[in-house]
Protein backbone atom coordinates (compact mmCIF):
# COMPACT_ATOMS: atom_id res chain seq x y z
CA UNK A 1 0.00 0.00 0.00
CA UNK A 2 2.71 2.40 -0.78
CA UNK A 3 1.12 5.65 -3.38
CA UNK A 4 4.16 6.50 -3.85
CA UNK A 5 4.33 2.80 -6.24
CA UNK A 6 1.77 4.84 -8.92
CA UNK A 7 3.57 4.32 -12.22
CA UNK A 8 3.51 7.18 -14.96
CA UNK A 9 2.31 5.91 -18.55
CA UNK A 10 4.74 4.97 -20.41
CA UNK A 11 2.88 5.70 -23.47
CA UNK A 12 3.08 9.54 -22.48
CA UNK A 13 6.85 9.83 -22.80
CA UNK A 14 6.54 8.48 -26.20
CA UNK A 15 3.56 10.57 -26.92
CA UNK A 16 6.26 13.55 -26.03
CA UNK A 17 8.82 12.40 -27.69
CA UNK A 18 6.32 11.97 -30.82
CA UNK A 19 5.13 14.94 -30.74
CA UNK A 20 8.58 16.83 -30.19
CA UNK A 21 9.79 15.02 -33.60
CA UNK A 22 6.59 16.46 -35.27
CA UNK A 23 7.29 19.99 -34.47
CA UNK A 24 10.68 19.23 -35.88
CA UNK A 25 8.85 18.33 -39.26
CA UNK A 26 8.75 14.59 -38.93
CA UNK A 27 5.30 13.00 -39.93
CA UNK A 28 4.42 11.10 -37.20
CA UNK A 29 0.96 8.58 -36.60
CA UNK A 30 -0.18 8.72 -33.58
CA UNK A 31 -1.77 5.44 -31.89
CA UNK A 32 -0.44 5.51 -28.73
CA UNK A 33 -3.45 7.26 -26.81
CA UNK A 34 -6.93 5.65 -26.46
CA UNK A 35 -8.80 8.64 -28.27
CA UNK A 36 -10.91 9.75 -31.07
CA UNK A 37 -8.90 11.98 -33.64
CA UNK A 38 -12.85 12.84 -34.92
CA UNK A 39 -13.54 15.12 -31.92
CA UNK A 40 -17.18 16.27 -30.74
CA UNK A 41 -20.11 15.25 -33.36
CA UNK A 42 -21.34 18.60 -34.73
CA UNK A 43 -24.16 18.98 -32.79
CA UNK A 44 -22.28 18.77 -29.85
CA UNK A 45 -20.31 21.57 -30.51
CA UNK A 46 -23.10 23.74 -31.99
CA UNK A 47 -24.81 23.43 -28.93
CA UNK A 48 -21.44 24.13 -26.54
CA UNK A 49 -21.16 27.70 -29.01
CA UNK A 50 -24.80 28.52 -28.64
CA UNK A 51 -24.58 28.27 -24.86
CA UNK A 52 -21.05 30.02 -24.41
CA UNK A 53 -22.92 32.53 -26.06
CA UNK A 54 -25.96 32.54 -23.86
CA UNK A 55 -25.54 31.88 -20.47
CA UNK A 56 -23.31 32.59 -17.80
CA UNK A 57 -22.23 29.10 -16.75
CA UNK A 58 -22.13 28.03 -12.90
CA UNK A 59 -21.68 25.04 -10.98
CA UNK A 60 -24.66 22.77 -12.49
CA UNK A 61 -25.59 19.16 -12.96
CA UNK A 62 -28.16 18.76 -15.96
CA UNK A 63 -31.39 16.73 -15.24
CA UNK A 64 -31.96 16.38 -19.16
CA UNK A 65 -28.57 14.77 -19.39
CA UNK A 66 -29.42 12.81 -16.71
CA UNK A 67 -32.77 11.30 -17.80
CA UNK A 68 -31.25 10.97 -21.20
CA UNK A 69 -28.26 8.78 -19.36
CA UNK A 70 -31.10 6.76 -17.55
CA UNK A 71 -32.99 5.85 -20.87
CA UNK A 72 -30.02 4.53 -22.56
CA UNK A 73 -29.63 1.63 -19.94
CA UNK A 74 -33.55 1.14 -21.40
CA UNK A 75 -32.57 1.42 -24.47
CA UNK A 76 -29.15 -0.95 -24.71
CA UNK A 77 -30.47 -3.24 -21.90
CA UNK A 78 -34.38 -3.29 -21.30
CA UNK A 79 -33.22 -2.03 -17.63
CA UNK A 80 -35.21 0.70 -15.66
CA UNK A 81 -32.49 2.72 -13.86
CA UNK A 82 -33.63 5.77 -11.57
CA UNK A 83 -32.39 8.76 -12.89
CA UNK A 84 -31.70 9.73 -8.98
CA UNK A 85 -28.73 6.78 -9.15
CA UNK A 86 -26.95 8.82 -12.03
CA UNK A 87 -24.56 11.22 -10.94
CA UNK A 88 -22.29 13.32 -13.44
CA UNK A 89 -18.33 13.58 -13.24
CA UNK A 90 -15.54 14.73 -14.63
CA UNK A 91 -14.77 11.37 -16.68
CA UNK A 92 -14.41 7.67 -15.84
CA UNK A 93 -11.59 8.14 -14.43
CA UNK A 94 -12.89 10.36 -11.24
CA UNK A 95 -15.84 8.29 -11.08
CA UNK A 96 -13.69 5.54 -10.52
CA UNK A 97 -11.98 7.12 -7.73
CA UNK A 98 -15.03 8.44 -6.53
CA UNK A 99 -16.42 4.87 -6.30
CA UNK A 100 -12.83 3.52 -5.00
CA UNK A 101 -12.78 6.54 -2.11
CA UNK A 102 -16.47 6.26 -0.88
CA UNK A 103 -17.47 2.56 -1.35
CA UNK A 104 -14.29 0.65 -0.20
CA UNK A 105 -12.40 1.44 3.06
CA UNK A 106 -8.21 2.18 2.89
CA UNK A 107 -6.65 -1.58 2.91
CA UNK A 108 -9.32 -3.24 1.26
CA UNK A 109 -8.18 -5.24 -1.58
CA UNK A 110 -9.70 -4.40 -5.34
CA UNK A 111 -8.59 -7.15 -8.03
CA UNK A 112 -8.43 -6.25 -11.83
CA UNK A 113 -7.04 -7.90 -14.87
CA UNK A 114 -3.92 -8.08 -16.00
CA UNK A 115 -3.24 -6.98 -18.86
CA UNK A 116 -5.56 -3.80 -18.16
CA UNK A 117 -6.09 -0.31 -17.76
CA UNK A 118 -3.14 1.56 -16.32
CA UNK A 119 -5.09 3.68 -14.09
CA UNK A 120 -6.64 0.79 -11.98
CA UNK A 121 -3.45 -0.06 -10.45
CA UNK A 122 -2.48 3.55 -9.82
CA UNK A 123 -5.97 4.46 -8.62
CA UNK A 124 -6.11 1.85 -6.16
CA UNK A 125 -2.79 2.52 -4.59
CA UNK A 126 -2.98 6.01 -5.11
CA UNK A 127 -5.89 5.90 -2.42
CA UNK A 128 -3.85 4.00 -0.43
CA UNK A 129 -6.40 0.12 -1.17
CA UNK A 130 -4.65 -2.75 -2.71
CA UNK A 131 -4.29 -3.90 -6.11
CA UNK A 132 -4.84 -7.50 -6.62
CA UNK A 133 -3.82 -8.45 -10.44
CA UNK A 134 -5.22 -11.09 -11.76
CA UNK A 135 -2.53 -12.50 -14.96
CA UNK A 136 -4.75 -13.49 -18.14
CA UNK A 137 -3.91 -14.95 -20.83
CA UNK A 138 -5.47 -15.90 -24.20
CA UNK A 139 -6.91 -18.79 -22.89
CA UNK A 140 -10.18 -16.49 -21.34
CA UNK A 141 -9.49 -13.33 -24.01
CA UNK A 142 -6.90 -11.92 -21.69
CA UNK A 143 -10.22 -11.08 -19.31
CA UNK A 144 -11.34 -12.11 -16.04
CA UNK A 145 -13.34 -15.25 -15.79
CA UNK A 146 -15.53 -16.90 -12.67
CA UNK A 147 -13.05 -19.52 -12.25
CA UNK A 148 -10.46 -16.94 -11.49
CA UNK A 149 -12.01 -15.28 -8.51
CA UNK A 150 -12.94 -19.05 -7.35
CA UNK A 151 -9.72 -19.61 -7.79
CA UNK A 152 -8.22 -16.54 -5.32
CA UNK A 153 -7.45 -17.49 -1.96
CA UNK A 154 -8.75 -14.52 -0.22
CA UNK A 155 -11.93 -12.85 -1.48
CA UNK A 156 -10.51 -9.36 -2.28
CA UNK A 157 -13.38 -6.35 -1.02
CA UNK A 158 -13.74 -5.38 -4.79
CA UNK A 159 -13.45 -5.92 -8.71
CA UNK A 160 -13.25 -3.76 -11.79
CA UNK A 161 -14.14 -5.44 -14.72
CA UNK A 162 -14.19 -3.40 -18.44
CA UNK A 163 -16.05 -5.43 -21.63
CA UNK A 164 -14.59 -3.86 -24.04
CA UNK A 165 -11.17 -4.03 -22.37
CA UNK A 166 -8.68 -1.80 -22.63
CA UNK A 167 -5.91 -2.64 -23.97
CA UNK A 168 -6.86 -5.37 -25.62
CA UNK A 169 -10.59 -5.19 -26.53
CA UNK A 170 -12.21 -7.88 -25.71
CA UNK A 171 -15.35 -8.54 -24.11
CA UNK A 172 -17.09 -10.59 -21.68
CA UNK A 173 -20.61 -12.62 -23.07
CA UNK A 174 -23.69 -12.48 -21.34
CA UNK A 175 -22.86 -15.83 -19.53
CA UNK A 176 -19.74 -15.22 -18.83
CA UNK A 177 -20.62 -11.94 -16.75
CA UNK A 178 -23.43 -13.74 -15.03
CA UNK A 179 -21.38 -16.51 -13.92
CA UNK A 180 -18.84 -13.48 -12.64
CA UNK A 181 -21.77 -11.92 -10.79
CA UNK A 182 -22.85 -15.21 -8.70
CA UNK A 183 -18.99 -16.11 -7.53
CA UNK A 184 -19.17 -12.03 -6.46
CA UNK A 185 -22.20 -12.54 -4.50
CA UNK A 186 -21.61 -15.47 -2.83
CA UNK A 187 -17.60 -14.15 -2.04
CA UNK A 188 -18.67 -10.79 -1.04
CA UNK A 189 -16.93 -9.18 -3.93
CA UNK A 190 -18.43 -5.76 -4.87
CA UNK A 191 -18.36 -5.01 -8.85
CA UNK A 192 -17.16 -2.15 -10.08
CA UNK A 193 -17.99 -2.01 -14.03
CA UNK A 194 -16.05 0.12 -16.33
CA UNK A 195 -18.32 0.23 -19.04
CA UNK A 196 -16.78 2.97 -21.19
CA UNK A 197 -16.08 1.32 -24.43
CA UNK A 198 -19.64 0.55 -24.41
CA UNK A 199 -21.14 1.27 -27.69
CA UNK A 200 -17.81 0.86 -29.88
CA UNK A 201 -18.91 -3.28 -30.55
CA UNK A 202 -18.01 -4.91 -33.57
CA UNK A 203 -20.32 -8.03 -33.70
CA UNK A 204 -22.48 -8.71 -30.01
CA UNK A 205 -23.27 -5.53 -28.23
CA UNK A 206 -22.13 -5.45 -24.74
CA UNK A 207 -23.91 -6.50 -22.01
CA UNK A 208 -24.06 -3.89 -18.67
CA UNK A 209 -22.98 -5.63 -15.56
CA UNK A 210 -26.34 -3.94 -13.97
CA UNK A 211 -28.05 -6.97 -15.95
CA UNK A 212 -26.42 -9.79 -13.84
CA UNK A 213 -26.23 -7.67 -10.63
CA UNK A 214 -28.24 -4.73 -9.21
CA UNK A 215 -25.49 -3.59 -7.04
CA UNK A 216 -23.03 -3.24 -9.44
CA UNK A 217 -20.99 0.09 -9.44
CA UNK A 218 -21.07 1.41 -12.96
CA UNK A 219 -18.55 3.59 -14.74
CA UNK A 220 -19.05 5.26 -17.99
CA UNK A 221 -17.87 8.72 -19.47
CA UNK A 222 -18.69 10.17 -23.34
CA UNK A 223 -14.56 10.19 -23.92
CA UNK A 224 -14.77 7.07 -26.34
CA UNK A 225 -18.18 6.29 -28.25
CA UNK A 226 -19.22 9.72 -27.92
CA UNK A 227 -15.74 11.08 -29.08
CA UNK A 228 -15.54 13.97 -26.07
CA UNK A 229 -12.35 12.77 -24.31
CA UNK A 230 -11.93 16.47 -23.78
CA UNK A 231 -14.95 17.57 -22.38
CA UNK A 232 -14.12 15.25 -19.26
CA UNK A 233 -17.98 14.22 -19.16
CA UNK A 234 -18.80 11.02 -17.63
CA UNK A 235 -21.00 9.34 -14.83
CA UNK A 236 -21.70 6.88 -12.58
CA UNK A 237 -24.33 4.61 -11.61
CA UNK A 238 -24.55 4.41 -8.15
CA UNK A 239 -25.72 1.28 -6.33
CA UNK A 240 -28.84 1.87 -4.38
CA UNK A 241 -28.46 3.68 -1.42
CA UNK A 242 -25.34 5.08 -2.51
CA UNK A 243 -26.18 7.76 -4.15
CA UNK A 244 -26.42 10.61 -1.33
CA UNK A 245 -22.61 9.25 0.11
CA UNK A 246 -21.31 9.54 -4.01
CA UNK A 247 -22.65 12.67 -3.84
CA UNK A 248 -21.19 14.37 -0.82
CA UNK A 249 -17.44 12.67 -2.03
CA UNK A 250 -18.16 14.28 -5.61
CA UNK A 251 -19.29 17.44 -4.11
CA UNK A 252 -16.14 18.04 -1.93
CA UNK A 253 -13.84 16.77 -3.88
CA UNK A 254 -14.67 18.13 -7.72
CA UNK A 255 -18.02 20.33 -7.07
CA UNK A 256 -19.86 19.77 -10.61
CA UNK A 257 -18.48 18.76 -14.15
CA UNK A 258 -17.89 21.53 -16.58
CA UNK A 259 -21.63 23.10 -17.21
CA UNK A 260 -20.33 23.51 -21.33
CA UNK A 261 -19.80 19.43 -21.62
CA UNK A 262 -23.31 18.83 -20.37
CA UNK A 263 -25.04 20.88 -22.90
CA UNK A 264 -22.53 19.78 -25.78
CA UNK A 265 -23.05 15.85 -24.46
CA UNK A 266 -26.58 16.11 -24.23
CA UNK A 267 -26.96 16.63 -28.02
CA UNK A 268 -24.15 14.17 -28.56
CA UNK A 269 -26.59 11.63 -27.53
CA UNK A 270 -28.48 12.17 -30.24
CA UNK A 271 -26.08 12.42 -32.94
CA UNK A 272 -26.16 8.64 -33.76
CA UNK A 273 -25.33 8.61 -37.56
CA UNK A 274 -22.10 10.73 -36.89
CA UNK A 275 -21.08 8.33 -34.15
CA UNK A 276 -21.85 5.52 -35.87
CA UNK A 277 -20.01 6.69 -38.86
CA UNK A 278 -16.94 6.78 -36.41
CA UNK A 279 -17.29 2.84 -35.54
CA UNK A 280 -17.95 2.33 -38.85
CA UNK A 281 -14.09 3.95 -39.41
CA UNK A 282 -12.72 1.82 -36.83
CA UNK A 283 -14.42 -0.68 -38.14
CA UNK A 284 -12.34 -0.53 -41.38
CA UNK A 285 -9.29 0.54 -39.32
CA UNK A 286 -9.59 -2.90 -37.44
CA UNK A 287 -10.26 -5.03 -40.16
CA UNK A 288 -7.18 -3.27 -42.02
CA UNK A 289 -5.07 -3.62 -39.25
CA UNK A 290 -5.72 -7.34 -37.60
CA UNK A 291 -6.25 -8.35 -41.34
CA UNK A 292 -2.18 -7.50 -41.89
CA UNK A 293 -0.79 -8.04 -38.81
CA UNK A 294 -0.51 -11.95 -39.24
CA UNK A 295 1.65 -11.39 -42.51
CA UNK A 296 4.12 -10.06 -40.78
CA UNK A 297 4.27 -12.46 -38.10
CA UNK A 298 2.30 -11.44 -35.59
CA UNK A 299 -0.43 -13.53 -36.04
CA UNK A 300 -1.53 -13.44 -31.77
CA UNK A 301 -3.25 -10.71 -31.29
CA UNK A 302 -6.27 -10.60 -28.61
CA UNK A 303 -9.61 -10.19 -30.05
CA UNK A 304 -10.85 -6.99 -30.62
CA UNK A 305 -14.56 -7.29 -30.26
CA UNK A 306 -14.60 -3.72 -29.29
CA UNK A 307 -13.22 -0.59 -28.58
CA UNK A 308 -10.33 0.29 -30.81
CA UNK A 309 -7.17 -1.19 -30.12
CA UNK A 310 -5.05 -4.38 -30.79
CA UNK A 311 -2.88 -5.90 -28.49
CA UNK A 312 -0.55 -7.47 -30.10
CA UNK A 313 2.40 -9.98 -28.87
CA UNK A 314 5.33 -8.98 -30.31
CA UNK A 315 7.39 -11.21 -28.39
CA UNK A 316 9.21 -12.94 -31.31
CA UNK A 317 10.94 -9.28 -32.18
CA UNK A 318 11.68 -8.17 -28.40
CA UNK A 319 11.73 -8.44 -24.87
CA UNK A 320 11.86 -5.07 -24.36
CA UNK A 321 8.56 -3.37 -25.07
CA UNK A 322 9.85 -0.15 -24.44
CA UNK A 323 12.62 0.12 -26.61
CA UNK A 324 10.48 -1.50 -29.23
CA UNK A 325 8.15 1.23 -29.03
CA UNK A 326 10.83 4.12 -28.88
CA UNK A 327 12.55 2.55 -31.74
CA UNK A 328 9.87 2.28 -34.26
CA UNK A 329 8.59 6.13 -33.11
CA UNK A 330 12.48 6.98 -34.23
CA UNK A 331 12.58 4.93 -37.90
CA UNK A 332 9.13 5.20 -38.70
CA UNK A 333 7.70 8.67 -36.76
CA UNK A 334 4.38 5.53 -35.75
CA UNK A 335 3.73 6.34 -31.83
CA UNK A 336 2.58 3.52 -30.36
CA UNK A 337 1.45 2.03 -26.43
CA UNK A 338 4.22 -0.24 -24.82
CA UNK A 339 2.60 -3.40 -23.47
CA UNK A 340 4.51 -2.34 -20.08
CA UNK A 341 2.00 0.12 -18.89
CA UNK A 342 -0.85 -2.53 -19.46
CA UNK A 343 1.14 -5.53 -17.54
CA UNK A 344 4.15 -5.02 -15.70
CA UNK A 345 4.98 -8.70 -16.00
CA UNK A 346 4.34 -9.94 -19.27
CA UNK A 347 4.05 -6.40 -21.19
CA UNK A 348 7.82 -6.70 -22.24
CA UNK A 349 6.41 -8.34 -24.98
CA UNK A 350 3.38 -6.53 -25.97
CA UNK A 351 2.30 -3.26 -28.04
CA UNK A 352 -0.88 -1.82 -28.34
CA UNK A 353 -2.36 0.32 -31.62
CA UNK A 354 -5.07 2.24 -31.19
CA UNK A 355 -6.98 2.79 -34.35
CA UNK A 356 -9.37 5.37 -33.56
CA UNK A 357 -7.34 7.51 -36.27
CA UNK A 358 -8.66 8.19 -39.99
CA UNK A 359 -8.83 5.02 -42.67
CA UNK A 360 -5.58 6.83 -44.07
CA UNK A 361 -3.35 7.03 -41.26
CA UNK A 362 -4.42 3.37 -40.11
CA UNK A 363 -2.86 2.38 -44.03
CA UNK A 364 0.18 4.59 -44.15
CA UNK A 365 1.11 2.74 -40.68
CA UNK A 366 0.37 -0.89 -41.36
CA UNK A 367 2.99 0.13 -44.45
CA UNK A 368 5.40 1.78 -42.79
CA UNK A 369 5.33 -0.52 -40.01
CA UNK A 370 5.39 -3.79 -42.81
CA UNK A 371 8.81 -2.28 -43.87
CA UNK A 372 10.26 -1.83 -40.64
CA UNK A 373 9.41 -5.02 -39.45
CA UNK A 374 10.94 -6.22 -42.76
CA UNK A 375 14.47 -4.88 -42.46
CA UNK A 376 14.60 -5.85 -38.67
C1 LIG B 1 -10.82 1.38 -19.62
C2 LIG B 1 -10.77 2.85 -19.39
N1 LIG B 1 -11.42 3.36 -18.33
C3 LIG B 1 -11.40 4.68 -18.06
C4 LIG B 1 -10.71 5.56 -18.87
C5 LIG B 1 -10.70 7.03 -18.52
O1 LIG B 1 -11.56 7.74 -19.32
P1 LIG B 1 -12.09 9.21 -19.05
O2 LIG B 1 -11.60 10.03 -20.20
O3 LIG B 1 -13.58 9.11 -19.07
O4 LIG B 1 -11.59 9.68 -17.74
C6 LIG B 1 -10.04 5.08 -20.00
C7 LIG B 1 -9.28 5.98 -20.87
O5 LIG B 1 -8.55 5.60 -21.75
C8 LIG B 1 -10.08 3.68 -20.27
O6 LIG B 1 -9.45 3.14 -21.31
Amino acid sequence: MNPAAVQPFHAMAISRRAYALEAAGRSVIHMEFGQPSTGAPPLAIAAAHHRLDSEAGGYWESPALVERIAQLYAERHGLAIDPGRIILTNGASPALALAIAALFAPGDRIAFARPGYVAYRNAVLALARVPVEIGTDASTRFQIAASHLEALPDAPQGLILASPANPTGSMIDAPGLAAIAAVAKRRGIRIISDEIYHGLTYDAPAHSMLEFDAEAIVINSFSKYYSMPGWRLGWIVAPPGSTELLRAYIGSLFLTPPTLSQHAAFAAMDETEVLEGYKDTYRRNRAHLIGALPGLGLARIAPPDGAFYAWVDVGDFTDDSMAFCQQLLTDTGIAVAPGIDFDPVDGHRFMRFSFAVSEDRTRLAVDRFAAWLKQR
